[in-house]
């Protein structure tokens, strides 16, 4: 072995470490806080009646600006939802900047993109989880074009295949105001959450995102306020706990 080729398995050891550590701390199991895990069931449970009219079965996922919380949002719910019996499927639509199978520290493979543009079959692209009923399809490799895939209508075809295959599909998109591909996927989604996050998103933003979500009539069923500090008996502290705001809330929050 090369003095290269060592040096680059210590990178990747080191990085499937990190990916490792990261993972523990974003993932819900038994050592989350138990805070952290109510939390998430209320978001579950709100979730589920937010979309049980429409008969719905797809939930996405978004935010105002990047890094607020979208991605592990959606897969913690993911994992809350599979908990309880339901058959799950976690698509990650942020083709531009995937952080699903950083999060899960799997190695990258063909994904979504490959499938939409038709390289490879689905069933090729679905991949297992360590958790029992949820299955995962990571983005694959950066098209040069996210938007159209994601408009196609591949895309609309996938999405009818997986909600005949599973009882709920979920979504993780980019951010609204960065780029328009969570606008563009809003017509597939019954009811779409957008997560903000303490001490980072701001008013303007926030309000902006919403206004390009209703122009599109999107479903948006309520917000995920992520990082919240909250207060123990002693001092206040952070931590991970999401609270969650029905669309009507936000409603009156904005006259
Ligand atoms: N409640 C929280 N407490 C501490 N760290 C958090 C919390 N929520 C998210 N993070 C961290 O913030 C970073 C961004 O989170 P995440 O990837 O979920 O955001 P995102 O909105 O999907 O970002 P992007 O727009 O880049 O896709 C990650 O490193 C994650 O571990
Ligand atoms: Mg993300």
């Amino acid at each position: 072995m090369s003095i290269k080729q060592k040096s680059m398995s210590r990178t990747s050891k080191k990085h499937a470490r990190r990916a490792g550590r990261l993972s523990e701390g974003i993932l819900l199991s038994d050592s989350t806080p138990f805070h952290v895990r109510e939390a998430y069931k209320a978001l579950r449970t709100n979730v589920m009646f937010s979309i049980a009219g429409n008969e719905g079965k797809v939930i996405g996922v978004t935010s105002a600006v990047p890094g607020e919380g979208k991605s592990s949002t959606i897969i913690n719910l993911a994992i809350t939802f599979a908990e309880i019996g339901n058959k799950v499927i976690l698509l990650d639509c942020d083709l531009r900047r995937p952080n699903l199978q950083r999060i899960t520290d799997v190695e990258p493979g063909p994904g979504l993109a490959e499938v939409l543009a038709r390289f490879v079959e689905l069933d090729e692209v679905i991949q297992p989880s360590k958790y029992d009923k949820l299955d995962i399809i990571y983005s694959g490799d950066i098209p040069p074009n996210p938007a159209e895939l994601l408009g196609s209508k591949n895309m609309e075809a996938l999405i009818e295949e997986l909600k005949e295959r599973y009882d709920y599909v979920l979504i993780d998109t980019p951010p609204v105001n960065v780029v328009t591909d969570a606008v563009v996927l809003s017509r597939l989604i019954d009811g779409l959450i957008l997560v903000t996050r303490e001490n980072i998103s701001r008013r303007d933003e926030l309000l902006y995102a919403v206004n390009s979500l209703q122009f599109v009539n999107a479903r948006l069923i309520g917000t995920v306020l992520n990082d919240k500090m909250f207060q123990t008996k002693r001092s206040y502290r952070y931590g991970r706990y999401k609270s969650y705001y029905s669309r009507e809330y936000m409603d009156d929050r904005r006259d």
